[in-house]
């Protein structure tokens, strides 16, 4: 299936239960069960929502992932994503990355112990340079907020391989239609939904995408945990807005 046929005709264009052409938004905090022993799919929305479901599927779907997760906001996903790195990490990050995570690592994660190093990441020798014992990842934004700078996705793979090193990068500006860094070795997506995945500027909304079973399971555990979670009313709105995000190509 091309991209614009992913988006309408995926397993959550028909609703399971009613045969309904729209996923139903449900507006629920806590889920009815079996018995004290017997947890149904799904029990408190916090971990996890048919209708947010629908759309964390949805976006992996469209950035080749096997996971997505829904947050409160494009902020919201990278901070969430950011507590994967514990007091001593170092991370390599684009030098004019998005301004709002440029706030957050050089404030709320440096106070937690976590440092970045801000390298013209448009040259892959500067992240060479930059990389440290304690460096843990490279963080990118292709092209990036505000001066649409581009990186050698591939070049950062590779000098993220070498080193064991996660790619983390934010495809807000791209989106999957245009560019799918999960493709090119990269292993966390991140976008500010509010922008063109959403696409109608009435929804603040994040993803994180992966491919990885194990970093799907860490960064579920963080969503969960940390609680960062987008609204049902607001997971409907973007899975109406997607479906206009991409014609076939
Ligand atoms: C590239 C990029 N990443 C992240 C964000 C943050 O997203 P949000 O405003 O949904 O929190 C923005 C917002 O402008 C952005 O442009």
């Amino acid at each position: 299936m091309k991209f614009g046929t992913k988006i309408i005709h995926n397993k959550h264009s028909i609703d399971q239960h009613t045969g309904a052409l729209s996923v139903p938004i449900h507006q629920v905090s806590t889920f009815a069960q079996e018995s004290v022993d017997h947890f149904g799919k799904y029990d408190y929305a916090r971990s996890g929502n048919p209708t947010r479901d629908a759309l964390e599927e949805t976006v992996a779907l469209l950035e080749n992932g096997s996971h997505g997760f829904a947050f409160a906001s494009g902020m919201a996903a990278i901070s969430s994503v950011l507590l994967l790195f514990s007091p001593g990490d170092h991370l390599v990050v684009c030098e004019d990355v998005y301004g709002g995570a440029f706030r957050v690592l050089t404030t709320l994660f440096t106070r937690l112990g976590i440092q970045s190093t801000f390298v013209d990441a448009t040259d892959p020798a500067r992240i060479a340079e930059a990389i440290t014992p304690a460096t843990k990842a490279i963080y990118l934004e292709t092209p990036s907020n505000p001066l649409l700078k581009i990186t050698d996705l591939r070049a950062a793979v590779d000098l993220a391989k070498e080193r064991g090193l996660l790619t983390l990068v934010d495809n807000t500006f791209m989106t999957p239609y245009l560019q799918r860094p999960l493709d090119l070795g990269c292993d966390i997506v991140l976008h500010s939904g509010t922008k063109f995945l959403n696409g109608h500027s009435d929804v603040i909304c994040g993803f994180a995408v992966v491919k990885d079973e194990e970093l799907g399971k860490r960064i579920k555990f963080i969503q969960n945990a940390f609680g960062a979670v987008l609204g049902p009313q607001d997971c409907w709105l973007v899975l109406r807005g997607l479906k206009t995000a991409g014609k076939d190509g």
